[in-house]
């Protein structure tokens, strides 16, 4: 595994003229010379090449911009292939391009990534890409807010995912698991992409909201619907403002303010309460800032609004590509019941039913490497974007101010450098020596630093638990022949995920 390096003729300064715009930008000329113009001329630039016609050490290499032009509309469809594409002959693991004006950088060295997320992490902010996305649904939530609101509520809200906490949410988690398997157990053929976002839906509802999915909790279902379909690249609308007032947006902006309105209602009844919990309504029933002040209806509302879309579409993702993959795989299967057996029981033995607890499943390291194959092949959140607020350096880079910045998961998670065949589902590859000498920033499906995922611990003990539950009674088998991606917010089939569950 080697380290980032700068290619030996990177410092030489070629025309010398030291004529660079104020991006750094290539003048049209000397970019064709060395790229070629053409995707096929994007492979075989080298960084080098690129910056000694630039005339700039530091910038990243340049792609050149009129193939990618043409393939934007390959972005939306596939942003794997068009990164790699991107990325293709730039032994740099940094290319700068821009789509829409917007000037970008992506970079895929682990070391790159863990500058921008940890140490050069003051530097970024999570800027246009992602506050455009939250516009007009949860601007003030946790993942889109910034500076200062970010940090203070963020330290408010820690407290309802402390490992303690998150372990108490456990019987929860198995319960609705169960019920899940129940009803697996009665059908011939499971739609496991849709049952699964049913299942971390119930489980947000109960661990984070204290209520079900019926009555007053239906508007939680009805909110994570609108903004499954407000951030589908399907749907029309999503590339508008949320203040354009197309009948999708307005069904939109209806069920927010509507949420916003019963979510009102669960804190002034959790307030009105003797019940003292610290789960996430309670610490916001009872939000109070250093300064005597309490948290406006509005940011309440996107906190809990953003825990709905943060917190379960994500794990369901897990969960399918976890199931479709074990279908898949029989002998990787096969190793994870027997590893589950020794922990709760063979099927047919007295110790048989044992449900799942957090002590169970805490060291079952081929539950662990299922997990963690599975976070890497098909990571669900596949892309993390930040925003330069000033020139940083990264690596051997300059990066100016307000540059996009995309450290993509996808890309990273499949490099061959860390991975060998990398796009095979190969649970046994995480060996512990493996995990020694893996770069951190090589396996970040949480992302890593200050913004990292804070239900990090929640997700992986939930999908956790929610397999031994699973496995522990089925053997599952693929229905569906094969599934392609459906890049949205999230990294999701494109098409309904069918198998076949057998009692075991
Ligand atoms: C497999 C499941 C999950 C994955 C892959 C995942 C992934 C991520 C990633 C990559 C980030 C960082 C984004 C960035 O740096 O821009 C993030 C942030 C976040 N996640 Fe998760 N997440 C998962 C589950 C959850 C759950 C269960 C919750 C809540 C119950 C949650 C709540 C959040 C929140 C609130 C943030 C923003 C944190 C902050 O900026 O302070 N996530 N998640």
């Amino acid at each position: 595994m080697s380290a980032p390096t700068r290619t030996d003729t990177d410092d030489e300064d070629v025309d010398g003229d030291g004529d660079v715009d104020d991006r750094g930008d290539v003048d049209a000329d000397a970019s064709s010379a060395t790229t070629g113009g053409s995707v096929d001329g994007l492979r075989a630039a080298r960084p080098a090449d690129v910056a000694a016609a630039r005339g700039d050490r530091d910038r990243p290499p340049r792609a050149d911009e009129a193939p990618l032009v043409g393939k934007l509309p390959q972005l939306a469809r596939d942003p794997d292939e068009y990164y790699r594409e991107l990325g293709a002959g730039y032994d740099a693991d940094a290319v700068a391009y821009s789509v829409n004006r917007t000037e970008a950088v992506m970079l895929t060295h682990p070391e790159y990534v863990q500058a921008v997320l940890v140490e050069e992490a003051s530097a970024f902010r999570k800027g246009e890409v992602l506050s455009r996305a939250f516009d007009g649904f949860a601007p003030n939530g946790l993942v889109a807010s910034e500076g200062e609101q970010w940090a203070r509520d963020r330290k408010l809200l820690q407290p309802a995912f402390y490992r303690e906490r998150v372990e108490t949410y456990a019987d929860a988690m198995v319960g609705e698991a169960e019920r899940t398997a129940d009803e697996w157990a009665d059908a011939d053929v499971v739609r496991v992409d849709a049952d699964a976002r049913n299942l971390t839906l119930r489980i947000i509802a109960r661990t984070m909201f204290g209520t079900d999915l019926s009555g007053k909790g239906a508007i939680i279902g009805e909110a994570a619907e609108a903004i499954l379909a407000r951030t589908s690249p399907q749907n029309l609308s999503s590339f508008l403002p949320v203040w354009v007032p197309t009948p999708s947006n307005r069904r939109f902006v209806a069920t927010m303010r509507e949420f916003r309105d019963v979510m009102s209602e669960l804190v002034a009844e959790r307030r009105a309460s003797d019940e003292d919990g610290d789960d996430l309504l309670s610490i916001l029933a009872d939000a109070e800032y250093d300064d005597g002040t309490s948290m406006d209806r509005d940011v309440v509302k996107d906190h809990l609004v953003t825990f709905v879309f943060a917190g379960h579409e994500t794990t369901a993702l897990l969960l399918t590509w976890t199931l479709w993959e074990l279908a898949r795989n029989p002998d990787a299967q096969a190793t994870l019941h027997s590893e589950l057996d020794g922990a709760l029981g063979s099927p047919g033995t007295p110790a048989a039913g044992e449900s799942a607890t957090p002590d169970a499943v805490r060291d079952l390291q081929y539950l662990d490497a299922v997990v963690d194959e599975s976070l890497r092949l098909h990571p669900p959140a596949y892309n993390t974007f930040r925003e330069a607020t000033r020139d940083v350096e990264v690596g051997p880079w300059t990066i100016p101010a307000g540059t996009t910045v995309t450290i993509p998961q996808l890309v990273v998670h499949r490099d061959d450098r860390w991975y060998d065949d990398p796009l095979a589902f190969d649970p046994d590859r995480w060996t512990s020596a493996m995990r020694d000498a893996l770069p951190e920033y090589a396996h970040y499906p949480f992302g890593g630093g200050p913004r990292s995922c804070i239900g990090n611990r929640f997700a992986t003990l939930e999908a956790k638990l929610a397999l031994a539950t699973v496995l522990s009674r089925f053997e599952v088998e693929p229905v569906t022949e094969s599934v392609e991606y459906q890049y949205s917010a999230t990294l999701q089939p494109d098409r309904p995920v069918e198998l076949r569950f057998r009692e075991r």
